[in-house]
């Protein structure tokens, strides 16, 4: 979760790695540190909170080297405190690590009674006084490496810069994403391509056992047992000007208003336009392979495991299929049951989500076939799959899923429409129909951002409810999730996400006059029992916030507060029903003054298990 970048070149390293911590900052953001040469010399300042209380601490120092490291943490071992934070210098070594090393106590008691002496209480130091034990005995800094990998169990990525060599950086990882990036003389390693692109777009990703060593600007790659090996260069299409705030106070508001054109960009490639027909061109998985499955597994968490739950309601009535979903943390500790004739479908935006990767390598250990539903293309979820569909979204920095969010909706009802042609579940014209009605989805959500002005000038009536509800049915209980959750992750108010019927079952006693409730009410075919719920709420005193169809009269007369999505096909509902939810959250958190962008406790990329 942490944020690593290290540079070589003949640009101002100070420059160039605080401006990729900046990039960096939406993994976490507890402490930051830097370690860059100036001369010879190695030199290290640390930070507890954001990257603006390092950049104000070296604002005055010059840097006369040619490289160094940087950090951005998201504690997990010992306190966000400047001791605790990154990078952990120990004789000349000074490293920057992401991840957790999971023998750490073991490593520490055995340190200690050698007589290391240790100055945090970090797992991440530990490395550093590894490498310097192994470097004492005789060996360089790849031999040394080489022989503490096998002594670390965990996930980590790890970048150590040397001071006996000021022009070598090396980095390995198990688990955790590291990427080289190989510019015109010069080289940057970060744990995310956002820390690169400013600089190159040619990226070549680390494996699990694989070591970067790099002099100068040449990069040199070496298998666990020290042999040299060649790497692909992949050469990527975002840039820059996608990761900015575009005029937009915050990330999280402009990924919200880039919906239409990400839900646009996520159909055009796998949508004939001229016959109104899925093509997963790409997939990786013929239509005979396809047939051959008789259930599909969806792995997810967070805000894309309620995409997943809401593409089951799709995946099971168009495709026929039988549907399971899982969280990531929770499904290989229930011994499940895993068929060779089932589809294994991990959903993840950043395609790094450590317990979904864990997910998708035990699945592939056992011989299922894996299809990823994907934005960041070669992530590590990316390179594993066996087939693919990209949401194609663009970056998303928000630590809040936003466009992402809607966009694995879509690119799972799509998988739905390919499965239900492949299995003859729907005919042409009907695949067609509802294809047309996914392609209206840019405007209509279009339509839905219009309600942002009303909740802006809202935020300061809405903040003081003491509690808020979210109640959806079919396929919109998982929105009602989706809404709980993020009003919880940038507001910390209380909220929670129900099955609309659900509700009578104990919640409905959390309601009162002071309790908001947010029901989602489009006029589909559980509109009725929908209706029903609400005059439970009303009839308890509780404020209706409701988001139904168009003009609905009826609706609106049993609500405090009534929001309008377009008339629309009902597998368009949860993407349009989703955007009032966010621009909810959004503005809530701008009127409690919350740091939107990066919410206390939180991290964009869990690469921890
Ligand atoms: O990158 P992933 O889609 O795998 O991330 C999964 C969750 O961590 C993520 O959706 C998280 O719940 C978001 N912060 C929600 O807004």
């Amino acid at each position: 979760m942490c944020g690593i970048v290290g540079y070589w070149g003949p640009n101002e390293p100070k420059k160039v790695i605080l401006s990729g911590l900046r990039r960096l900052e939406y993994r976490g953001y507890d402490s930051t540190g830097v370690a860059i040469f100036d001369q010879k010399e190695l030199k290290v300042f640390r930070s507890p909170g954001k990257l603006v209380s390092l950049e104000e601490k070296i604002k005055n120092n010059h840097f006369s080297g040619p490289a160094g490291i940087g950090h951005t943490r998201w504690a997990t071992h010992g306190e966000p405190n400047e001791k605790n934070a990154h990078p952990h210098k120990v004789d000349s070594i000074a490293i920057v690590h992401n991840g957790i090393i999971e023998n750490y106590v073991q490593i520490r008691q055995k340190l200690i009674q050698e007589g290391a002496k240790l100055s945090s209480d970090t797992d991440s130091e530990l490395v550093a006084h590894l490498l310097v034990k192994e470097i004492k005995k005789g060996s360089d800094i790849l031999k040394a490496t080489l022989n503490v990998i096998p002594q670390l169990h965990g996930a980590y990525s790890i970048l150590v810069i040397n001071e006996k060599e000021p022009d070598t950086l090396l980095a390995f990882k198990n688990g955790t994403p590291m990427l080289v990036g190989l510019g015109q003389k010069e080289v940057v390693i970060a744990s995310d391509v956002q820390a690169i692109i400013e600089h190159t777009n040619k990226i070549v990703y680390l494996e699990d056992g694989e070591i970067v060593l790099s002099h100068k600007s040449d990069a040199q790659f070496f298998d666990i047992k020290g042999k040299k090996i060649s790497k692909d260069i992949h050469e990527i299409n975002w840039t820059t000007a996608m990761a900015e705030k575009a005029g937009f106070n915050h990330f999280m508001e402009k990924e919200i208003y880039e919906q239409p054109r990400a839900l646009g960009q996520t159909m055009a490639e796998h949508i004939d336009h001229k016959t109104k027909h899925v093509v997963l061109k790409n997939l990786g998985l013929t239509d005979a392979e396809l047939l051959n499955f008789n259930r599909i597994q969806l792995i997810a968490c967070g805000s894309a495991w309620h995409a997943a739950l809401c593409a089951k309601y799709f995946l099971e009535s168009l495709a026929k299929i039988p549907c399971d979903i899982d969280i990531a943390s929770e499904f290989r500790y229930r011994s499940p049951i895993l068929e060779k004739t089932t589809l294994f479908v991990t959903v993840s935006q950043s395609g790094e989500t450590a317990d979904t990767l864990a997910c998708l390598r035990f699945a592939k250990k056992a011989g299922l076939k894996i299809l990823s539903i994907c934005n960041v293309q070669h992530s590590s979820i990316d390179r594993e799959a066996n087939a693919r569909i990209y949401t194609n979204a663009g970056p998303e920095i928000g630590v809040c899923s936003t466009k992402a969010f809607t966009a694995q909706i879509v690119a799972l009802q799509l998988l739905a429409l390919h499965l239900a042609r492949v299995k003859n579940t729907l005919n042409g014209e009907q695949i067609s129909d509802l294809v047309s009605g996914l392609l209206a989805l840019p405007s209509q959500v279009e339509v839905c951002l219009n309600h942002d002005k009303w909740f802006k000038d809202a935020a300061q009536t809405l903040a003081k409810y003491k509690g808020f509800l979210y109640l959806g049915r079919g396929a919109l209980y998982p929105i009602a999730l989706e809404g709980a959750l993020k009003l919880k992750e940038i507001t910390y108010l209380h909220a929670e996400g129900f099955a609309s019927g659900e509700l009578k079952h104990g919640p409905i006693a959390l309601v009162d006059k002071d309790m908001a409730i947010i029901a989602m009410c489009p006029k589909d075919e559980l509109y009725e029992k929908n209706i029903s719920n609400i005059e439970e709420v009303r009839a308890r005193g509780g404020q209706i916030i409701a988001i139904g169809t168009e003009a609905d009269e009826h609706l609106k007369n049993l609500s405090q507060y009534y929001l309008a999505i377009p008339k629309a096909i009902s597998m368009a509902n949860p993407i349009l029903a989703s955007i009032p939810v966010q621009l909810l959250s959004y503005h809530l958190a701008c009127e409690l003054n919350r740091d939107v962008d990066k919410p206390r406790n939180l991290a964009k990329s869990v690469t921890v298990e």
